[in-house]
């Protein structure tokens, strides 16, 4: 009998090893290789037919025609839409990736929901059973005649109920509960995904249904069975937040037929997801409201945040003492700490804020996380007023990304930004000079235009000078410490 082939793929990264090695050389995970079988190419394999090609011509690209009126299918979700590009292209595929439990599940019952009013659709539960999938449709009160459900798992079985139901959309919830059966290895391995997926987009394309693949990200960040899927589909949305909180960010990272710079906001309520039309209401709206104190807490400041064609208003809160620890802890929730790092050092250097013994906490209200550059500002006037133990006028609002020398460089967006801040009642706002060549109004909002963050800091606490010397050294002195705050009252020690 002869021997079966087999080789050890690694789950995390999809390196392939001829023996076994308890840790994967190309990205260094423990416990990631599994042996998977070969298969011969041969023409009794159904996955990889060896016939000779025939009718082989290639088009000139002037000849080919296109279909101007391209079908888009509308979600039911307005911003959603606008993430697909302005709709679901029928026969494309869409990978919807997410961490466990965030709602893709859910969003995916409210679309099928909303397709299935002029469509038919197959939605293919392989991790819940039918019942499972009726029960969470009740809850969210739907009610739709046009859906149908199975939980199968095997891909050749979904081709058989493809051809009994003509469905114009399938959703595949999720790909790593799917198995081909002439694979050998566990469904969620790197082969089982990889054919399962390729099997799908062969079956929408040739078939002309649209297909939602569901695909859970593992604890990295990738999707599982990795990457191996985002460049066999037409469209990668991702579906971002944090569980324990309302909010989620569907975001694409890919998209054949539109662009990756939109995003939908939506809420996670007990009726399922809703899109959030004005997010700076969600985030600001109370202390705009008067729903909280008007004075603003120390260490609080609103800042303006761009992602991708969007604009809202989030506040940031800082909390910094002196440390008890050999090393001063530095906390970041909803903000990436390395560029927490990076202001607290601004801030040290340029200003002569003594940062470097303090513990230093940031905090995003509202379970937002961001990475926009434009909010290093607001963040560094945030960490400056908790130091001096200073409020800010609540109607101003801080704009602009921090180089190393201090200098507030231009943002993205900046119409957009200010707008949002016009409409939401703000008086104020303060932004990179080189966004704005001349300051001036803006529909009611005054302009402040900046080169450097100490600017900001007079801005922000006016007064600072009455008890603490604030000295301003030659301004050409840009790359050693520029400014100097002179703290008589030991701020250090609060
Ligand atoms: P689910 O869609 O199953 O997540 P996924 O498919 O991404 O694994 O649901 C995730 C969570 O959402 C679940 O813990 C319960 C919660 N949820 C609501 O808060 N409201 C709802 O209407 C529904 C259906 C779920
Ligand atoms: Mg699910």
């Amino acid at each position: 009998m002869s021997r079966v082939k087999s080789h050890y793929i690694c789950q995390e990264c999809g390196f392939k090893s001829s023996r076994y090695l308890g840790k994967c050389t190309e990205c260094n995970s423990w416990n990631s290789l599994v042996e998977e079988i070969d298969f011969e190419l041969k023409e009794s394999n159904p996955l990889r037919t060896i016939n000779e090609p025939k009718d082989i011509e290639a088009s000139l690209l002037s000849d080919i025609t296109l279909n101007e009126t391209e079908t888009r299918y509308t979600t039911g979700l307005k911003q959603t839409d606008e993430v697909f590009g302005g709709g679901i292209v029928s026969g494309s595929v869409i990978l919807l990736a997410g961490d466990p439990g965030i709602g893709k599940s859910t969003m995916l019952t409210q679309i099928a929901h909303n397709l299935s009013y002029k469509n038919q659709v197959l939605y293919l539960s392989a991790e819940e059973s039918k019942q499972q999938v009726c029960l969470r449709s009740k809850r969210l009160k739907l009610d739709s005649k046009n859906i149908f459900v199975d939980s199968q798992q095997n891909v050749l079985a979904l081709e058989k109920l493809l051809n009994q139901h003509d469905v114009q959309f399938l959703i595949v919830d999720s790909i790593q509960s799917m198995y081909h059966p002439l694979i050998n290895s566990a469904p969620g391995s790197v082969s089982q995904v990889r054919e399962c997926a390729s099997f799908l987009v062969t079956t929408a394309k040739t078939k002309g249904i649209a297909t939602i693949i569901v695909g859970h990200v593992t604890k990295d960040g990738s999707i599982a069975g990795p990457r191996v899927l985002e460049h066999m589909v037409d469209v990668v949305l991702y579906f971002e937040g944090d569980k324990s909180r309302q909010l989620r960010i569907l975001r694409s990272k890919k998209n054949r037929f539109g662009s990756t710079n939109e995003i939908s906001i939506l809420a996670m309520s007990e009726n399922g997801l809703k899109e959030v039309d004005n997010p700076s209401s969600l985030f600001i709206g109370d202390r705009l409201a008067g729903k909280t104190s008007l004075r603003v807490p120390s260490g609080c400041a609103i800042l303006s945040i761009a992602e991708g064609n969007k604009s809202f208003l989030v506040e940031v809160q800082s909390l910094s003492g002196i440390s008890a620890l050999t090393s001063p802890r530095r906390v970041a929730n909803g903000f990436d700490v390395n560029r927490l790092q990076l202001i607290l050092a601004v801030l040290e250097k340029r200003i002569g804020l003594p940062l470097a013994r303090q513990d230093v906490y940031i905090n995003v209200v509202g379970g937002f996380e961001f990475s926009d550059p434009g909010g290093d500002l607001g963040v560094s006037i945030a960490i400056a007023t908790s130091h001096f133990d200073r409020s800010l006028d609540p109607f101003v609002v801080f704009i602009g990304e921090i180089g190393l020398t201090g200098e507030i460089r231009p943002v993205s967006l900046i119409e957009k930004r200010l707008k949002e801040a016009q409409s939401m009642g703000f008086k104020k706002a303060v932004v990179p000079k080189g966004n704005l060549p001349t300051q001036g109004k803006f529909n009611g909002l005054e302009i402040v235009g900046i080169e450097y963050l100490t600017e900001a800091l007079h801005i922000a606490m006016p007064n600072l000078e009455s008890n603490r010397t604030l000295q301003k050294q030659s301004s050409s002195d840009h790359t050693s410490s520029q400014f100097n705050i002179i703290d008589n009252s030991n701020v250090g020690n609060r």
